[in-house]
């Protein structure tokens, strides 16, 4: 099976799998693009690893949001769903474990540090898409979708105190804003980062939200 067949037969699978989280399936296409992107800034990037790693990241993300013990972690039970997908596409041993070493180690909380190039592009790709205007609109989709207010009352530690529980994860997301999470989140986000492009794009990015974010405060205050 070529390359293009298989890359054709992950798509189909992963959107029948993310079909019903619209916002998921597009995030996977944004990451997908980016990584393509920051691989041309970098050298010896294998796109057979690379390609398939990105459009299978967050396959498993559906059973963690369904997952009300929060035990499920994406990264980790992504990781062996993708080996089936790809063992029955035919992928050769050593691409299997590379590609599940990138879909292991996305993800900040997991606690496993990329160390392929092609690890490091798709955690680079995949935080890169939850800032700047892309993840402007992407937050205040998820606010709508929670119900959340644009502004909020208490200071930001008192809030941190309350509303967070083990792991970071949150105990009412209708409590949560998009400002917060720029603030605790986002703006740490360029810093974090693994590869030169991406860090310059981060840098990017985050000035356009922090000027987003000062007017919108400065509107809501009636100061602007
Ligand atoms: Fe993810
Ligand atoms: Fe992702």
């Amino acid at each position: 099976m070529n390359m293009d067949t298989r890359h054709k037969k992950i798509i189909k699978i992963v959107q029948e799998k993310l079909t019903c989280s619209a916002h998921n399936l597009d995030h996977v296409f944004r990451v997908y693009n980016l990584c393509l992107l920051l691989a041309k800034d970098e050298k010896d990037v294998d796109l057979e690893v690379l390609i398939p790693s990105a459009l299978l990241h967050d396959i498993a993300r559906v059973e963690e949001s369904n997952d009300k013990t929060g035990k499920i972690d994406h990264a980790i039970l992504g990781s062996i769903i993708a080996e089936d997908i790809l063992k029955y596409l035919e992928y050769e041993e050593d691409k299997i474990e590379k590609i599940k070493h990138c879909i292991l180690t996305h993800r900040f909380r997991t606690g496993n540090e990329p160390n392929s190039i092609e690890a490091k592009i798709l955690f680079d790709s995949d935080k890169l898409d939850v800032i700047g205007a892309s993840g402007i609109a992407r937050t205040f989709m998820l606010a709508g979708q929670f119900g959340q207010r644009l502004t909020f009352d208490d200071s930001l530690n008192d809030y941190l105190k309350s509303n967070t529980v083990e792991n970071g994860r949150l105990k009412d997301v209708s409590r949560h804003t998009p400002f917060i999470e720029y603030e605790v989140k986002f703006k740490k986000i360029p810093d974090r980062l693994y590869t030169r492009k991406a860090r310059e794009i981060g840098q990017e990015r985050i000035k356009f939200m922090e000027e987003f974010f000062n007017l919108l405060k400065l509107e809501i205050e009636g100061i602007k």
